[in-house]
């Protein structure tokens, strides 16, 4: 196989929030064994990731937890970052793009672009938040999607079906800022008119070719993402803005650009290009190697990011000139997680950095599962049942237990000492002939991006391995010395099998490979010695094997499902908390507390009290909804809590000048909120 030349991207994760198993099973661990396994292969591979911090994904993040844009991707950047340490994924950098180099970079790409007149620069009226003083765009706002009615469509997506939007296409748009609707009011951008370049895209996703040049192998693009691209395409691509009136971000670099900022599907992908920058600054390389001439850009994404990586990048990457277009962008479905869509913001998810955290000696159980299900060509599924039922019965009992039984026997019967291959029979035959053409199957099925099925290939080798001893017994023969030579036959196989998992299972399970190389005192990180019969000589020493994989107990499961169903209760239960407001709103509201001198039922209103209260300033009436929870009696002397400056309004013809806050369980009881100490009426509260 002729060597050659590859740069491997991993969208790059919103630093908005941790990553959860979906990312992993749907780009980051694809990604990663395709890297290992090409690196087995000597070919030239940069693999690059970073943090996405820009884009209104990060800047209501920040709203929403009171602390600042910056704030927001320091802490997750970190989370993240420790989260692909720990897992072991093998960027060669994870980078950020709140780098100066990076932006540095987009703006230099922006330049160009302007330069080459790519840009129309164009006014037009757009949605803005009065209140918040704001242009809505992308997550600013959300609608219905006009093609499949989701009420949670963005301005810039509807992450149901897919579909780019512009906020103008949205039924019923509303700011995520107020709530409110907005109004229009004019404002310039710079518009990529995507329309222009309709026909060569065309060409280009379709065919894999150029003006008939060939680029790519149109064969090897996933069905969705050439069916994806084709119906945007059919559809006709519009002028797309890409810039954006906001403060977090790129600043648009050309005059004119006050106050705006480069869309962050824009700057995002540039990200690749910043962070490879980065990358080979540090280790003495030229970036422009990894972005041009005869080399192979892979985006390895999910299903959301098609259109920018397949429609708009390759845009903005062939506009440029002198950059390559990806090779393939092979993307992922969703991962669902036990029966419902994984979820950040209802917290239906399995956590990265947490079971990292849980169980940091089953990393490769996870991958191992995760790569199994994964969501190549449809939404697939992660349940915890299935986890245990897959690690027991196929890490376990397979792998594990012909490993454990190869190297244990061998000790057993030789001292470790891998003995001699004697004579052949048709059953060593067989296997052997199965041992070698796995490889060659693993390696075609990687080329073609179907990893689920080349990690089972993989696994196939431990079954091979696995059933070879059961069949042969060597156990039981060994009970007769005329056998001698015909267990050491079995045992020379079984040991070159396990020599051969040591390799195959590389860019899978890259630390159940390494120990199997521990134990036979043996490593090669060449995948071109796989499927050899005399990887380990006659008499090589192995060593004294550890358990490979503990089995999952039912009591894992229960507490992770445990896990999952309080998430779901919190849910169900309890309102989930509300936008922050700002310390200005609260203080406004003056809250004290005061005594109930008085309290009657209201003629015809059977939940509400009239009470009098005294609040240390004055003696004021406050109409109050519970009747149903308390008597007139019961109430007159409580000191509680009144809210004293909502507007007075006329409740059944009796003005009510206040409010008096009330705690409300599940059941709908009320409770007052009175003081713990004895407080007299007047004392503020804040
Ligand atoms: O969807 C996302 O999570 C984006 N942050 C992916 C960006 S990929 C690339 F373009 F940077
Ligand atoms: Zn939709």
């Amino acid at each position: 196989m002729t060597k050659e030349k590859f740069t491997v991207t991993a969208a790059l994760p919103y630093a908005n929030g941790p990553l959860h198993l979906g990312h992993v099973a749907g780009v980051y661990l694809p990604s990663d064994i395709f890297v290992r396994f090409l690196r087995m292969n000597n070919h030239d591979v940069a693999f690059i990731c970073g943090s996405d911090e820009h884009g209104a994904a990060i800047t209501l993040r920040a709203k929403k937890e009171g602390i600042t844009p910056q704030e927001i991707v320091d802490k997750y950047n970190g989370i993240i970052g420790k989260a692909f340490k720990d897992f072991d994924i093998s960027f060669d950098i994870f980078h950020r793009t709140s780098s100066e180099i990076h932006h540095e970079t987009a703006k230099d790409f922006f330049k160009v672009l302007d330069d080459k007149n790519q840009f129309t620069k164009e006014t037009s009226e757009q949605y803005y938040d009065e209140e918040f003083n704001q242009f809505l765009a992308d997550r600013y706002i959300t609608g219905t999607c006009p093609s499949c009615k989701n009420e949670d469509a963005y301005g810039d997506q509807c992450e149901k079906c897919g579909s780019a939007l512009s906020p103008t296409d949205l039924i019923n748009p509303k700011s995520t800022l107020s709530g409110k609707t907005p109004i229009m009011r004019s404002t310039s951008h710079w518009y990529l008119p995507m329309q222009n370049h309709e026909k060569w895209l065309k060409e280009w996703v379709k065919e894999g070719t150029l003006d008939g040049v060939g680029q790519h192998d149109a064969s090897k693009w996933r069905n969705q993402v050439v069916g994806q691209c084709m119906s945007w395409l059919d559809n006709g691509l519009r002028p797309r803005a890409m810039t954006r009136d906001l403060d977090w971000g790129v600043k648009v670099p050309v005059e004119g650009g006050d106050g705006k900022v480069l869309y962050v599907w824009l700057d995002a992908p540039i990200g690749y290009i910043s962070a490879t920058k980065q990358w080979a600054k540090e280790n003495n390389k030229d970036w422009k190697d990894y972005w041009t001439g005869d080399r192979k850009l892979v985006h390895f994404i999910g299903k959301d990011n098609i259109v920018f990586h397949a429609i708009i990048f390759p845009i903005l990457l062939k506009a440029h000139e002198g950059l390559i277009l990806p090779d393939n962008v092979p993307a992922y479905e969703f991962l669902n997680l036990e029966g419902d869509k994984l979820s950040t913001s209802r917290n239906w998810a399995v956590w990265l950095h947490e079971y990292i955290e849980a169980y940091p000696d089953k990393i490769d159980e996870l991958k191992y599962v995760l790569t199994s299900i994964a969501p190549e060509t449809k939404d697939s599924e992660f349940t915890w049942k299935e986890f245990q039922t897959r690690v027991n019965s196929e890490l376990a009992n397979i792998l594990g237990n012909f490993v454990n039984r190869a190297l244990v026997l061998t000790q057993k019967y030789y001292n470790g000492n891998v003995p001699a291959l004697g004579i052949l029979t048709d059953t060593d035959k067989d296997v052997i002939a199965t041992m070698e053409a796995i490889p060659a199957r693993i390696s075609k099925l990687v080329y073609d991006y179907k990893l689920r099925e080349a990690q089972a290939e993989a696994m196939k080798l431990a079954r091979l391995g696995n059933e070879y001893l059961a069949e042969t017994e060597p156990w039981k023969m060994v009970k007769d010395p005329a056998n001698a030579e015909r267990v050491a036959t079995i045992m020379n196989i079984a040991i070159q099998i396990t020599a051969n998992l040591s390799i195959v299972l590389q860019p899978f399970l890259p630390s159940t490979a390494e120990k199997l190389s521990e134990f036979l005192d043996f490593k090669t990180t060449t995948w071109e010695n796989a499927g050899k019969l005399d990887l380990i000589p006659e008499g090589h020493s192995t060593h004294k094997p550890s358990i490979l994989f503990q089995k999952i107990e039912d009591s894992l499961v229960e507490t992770e499902l445990e896990k999952l169903e309080a998430t779901k209760s919190i849910e169900t239960i309890f309102d989930p908390q509300k936008e922050n407001a700002s310390f200005d709103e609260f203080s406004k509201m003056d809250m004290r507390l005061g005594t109930i001198v008085d309290a009657e039922k209201v003629k015809k209103a059977d939940k509400l009290l009239k009470l009098t209260v005294n609040t240390g300033l004055d003696t004021r009436t406050i109409v109050s909804g519970i009747a149903k929870h308390y008597s007139p009696e019961e109430v007159i002397g409580k000191t509680v809590t009144v809210l004293m400056n909502l507007p007075p309004r006329k409740i059944r013809g009796v003005e009510s000048q206040g409010m008096i806050l009330m705690a409300e369980d599940n059941d709908g009881n009320l409770s007052f909120m009175s003081p713990e100490k004895d407080f007299e009426a007047g004392c503020g509260i804040h």
